[in-house]
Parts: structure tokens; C-alpha cells; sequence
């Protein structure tokens, strides 16, 4: 069991060095953090103290009197650990004649949980590059599966990805004690052009609004073209009209007349071709 956690952590070093801080206890935040005293069950007289970073956090004190932490079997608990509880702690046993029983110091790591990373696709001259994006990415380590098979480790970046909207990619981004993944994306550049939000009018696909305001567009060209037309046809008529009744009216005064207009003429001249 300790060689695996020890062989583990070797294998993460290699990899990250956020990993290779010296922490002797990883926590997740809200865990429960417990500190063995002594070997075999603590008696009651058996008093204990524990420093955090040479500061006394657990006066010195036995299993029955009052104090932080709960004592269980020999081992004292400190529950609900903060991020702000990382350190180093040093548990110091003594026996009811001040015989140290034991003593020792451990690094202890408080890890937040990872939230869920984001994959940004960037496309540039058609070549992909995925960026696994976490928000508040402390002492991340990244791993990348494709089509639900690791392919890469630890890699906050995958570059020159071949473009394949089949294939799909997903990252997860891992501290000691906790981690999360990426919904899964795909290597193509049109769903990424799709996505950004300034591909959407109103908030609607932005080619579908292109088309509604074209079509509005060409059919208020069309009301417009009909009403001059017709309104033009209006127009001549109403003038051909006029026309008509100017030489009609002069035809029938036209013994009273010794001359027609100058006007009347053109337009008796009109009706007559
Ligand atoms: C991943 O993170 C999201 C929030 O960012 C959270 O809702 C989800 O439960 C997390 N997944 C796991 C497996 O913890
Ligand atoms: C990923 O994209 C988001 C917005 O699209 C941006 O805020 C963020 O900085 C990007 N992350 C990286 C690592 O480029
Ligand atoms: C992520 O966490 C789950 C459960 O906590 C574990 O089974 C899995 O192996 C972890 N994945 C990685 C890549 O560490
Ligand atoms: C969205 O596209 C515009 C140009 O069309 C570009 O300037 C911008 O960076 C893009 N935004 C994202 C988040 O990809």
C-alpha cells in the first residue's frame, strides 16, 4: 500500500514538479485530517501536543480533557481542513511520567477541487491547438484522451492537432487528491467559428439572422419596386387623362378658337400618330 502511494508520487515528480513539493499528507479541502499518537491505544494519562509550523495548535493535554480535535482509538482528528491548514505539523507524545512516547513532523498539502476545465480550440492558418483551461489552476498536472484512451500526458497545450471531426478530445486536469474533465471536443475549426459569440445577431445563430434579413430585405425591396411602378402607372394615367380632356375640352370650343395652344398642339399632334 505505501510503496504504491510512494511509487505514485514518483511517477507524478517525474512528470510535474508542482508534485514534487515535499507534502507528507495530501487533503482535499473539508477533509478529515488525523494524527496517530501512539502505536498502541493511548491511556489515559498519556497526554499529547501538536504544533502547526512552531506555533502551539493543540495545547498539551490528555484524551479527556477538552481541546481542538477528537481523539479516536490513538488517533487525534482535526476535521473540516481549510486550504489555509497546509503545513507542517509536529505531534510530540508523552507518557504520565513525561517520557516522550513519540514525536514527529509532517508536511501536510490542502487541495482545493479541480473545477471543470474548459478546452479552448484556437484555429490559425489551419493548424488546431487545444488549451485546457481551468480556472484557479494551482499545482495542476493535464492529461489528454482521445476517444476515451490516454494519448498524452501532461500537457497544458496540445498542438498541431489534426483536424477530424470524428475524433474526440478530452482533458483532465488533476491535483494530488481530486480531479475533473473536460467536456469532449473535436479538432475542427468551423464548430469552434460556430461557438464564438459574435457569430450571433441578437443572440441567434448568426446565419440564420443572414438569411431572415436578407429575405426581409429583398421582399421590402420588391413592396418598394411595386408601389413606384404602380404608382408611376398611376401618374401616367391620371396625366394621359388630363391630356386627353385639355384636347377634348379645345376640340369642342374650337369654333370659338382661331388657334390651338402651343401645348395642345404637341398633344394634338400625339393622338394623331
Ligand atoms: C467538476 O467541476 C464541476 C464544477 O466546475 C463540478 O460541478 C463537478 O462536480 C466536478 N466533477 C467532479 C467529478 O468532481
Ligand atoms: C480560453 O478562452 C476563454 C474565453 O474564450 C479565455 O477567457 C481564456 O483566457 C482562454 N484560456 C486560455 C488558456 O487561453
Ligand atoms: C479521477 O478521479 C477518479 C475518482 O476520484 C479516479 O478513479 C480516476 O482514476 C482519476 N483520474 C485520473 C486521471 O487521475
Ligand atoms: C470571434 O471572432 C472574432 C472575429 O470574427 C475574433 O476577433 C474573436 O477573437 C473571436 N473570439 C473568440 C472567443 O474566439
Amino acid at each position: 500500500m505505501y510503496t504504491d502511494v510512494s511509487v505514485a508520487v514518483l511517477f507524478l515528480c517525474f512528470f510535474t514538479l508542482s508534485y514534487c513539493s515535499t507534502c507528507d499528507i495530501n487533503k482535499l479541502e473539508g477533509e478529515t485530517m488525523s494524527f496517530k499518537l501512539t502505536d498502541s491505544s493511548l491511556k489515559d494519562n498519556d497526554r499529547f501536543t501538536i504544533k502547526k509550523d512552531n506555533q502551539v495548535l493543540v495545547p498539551k493535554r490528555n484524551r479527556k480533557q477538552e481541546g481542538p480535535g477528537i481523539v479516536e482509538n490513538n488517533f487525534l482528528k482535526l476535521p473540516d481542513v481549510k486550504l489555509s491548514d497546509a503545513g507542517s505539523y509536529t505531534v510530540e507524545v508523552f507518557d504520565g511520567r513525561g517520557q516522550n512516547l513519540n514525536s514527529y513532523t509532517k508536511t501536510v498539502c490542502v487541495y482545493a477541487k479541480v473545477s471543470k476545465p474548459r478546452v479552448n480550440v484556437t484555429c490559425q492558418d489551419g493548424k488546431i491547438d487545444f488549451i485546457c483551461d481551468v480556472e484557479d489552476s494551482k499545482d495542476l498536472s493535464f492529461t489528454w484522451e482521445k476517444n476515451g484512451e490516454d494519448f498524452k500526458m501532461n500537457a497544458k497545450v496540445l498542438i498541431n492537432v489534426e483536424a477530424d471531426t470524428v475524433t474526440k478530445y478530452t482533458c483532465t486536469a488533476q491535483n494530488p487528491v481530486h480531479n475533473n474533465t473536460s467536456d469532449s471536443v473535436e479538432a475542427s475549426c468551423l464548430k469552434t467559428k460556430a461557438k464564438n459569440s459574435s457569430d450571433t445577431l441578437f443572440g441567434f445563430d448568426r446565419w440564420v439572422m443572414d438569411n431572415i434579413l436578407a429575405a426581409g430585405g429583398s421582399f421590402a425591396l420588391f413592396v418598394i419596386v411595386m408601389v413606384t411602378v404602380a404608382c408611376c402607372f398611376c401618374k401616367c394615367r391620371a396625366r394621359q387623362m388630363r391630356a386627353v380632356c385639355h384636347v377634348t375640352i379645345w376640340k369642342r370650343t374650337r369654333p370659338m378658337r382661331r388657334k390651338p395652344t402651343p401645348k395642345n398642339k404637341v398633344i394634338l399632334q400625339l393622338l394623331q400618330k
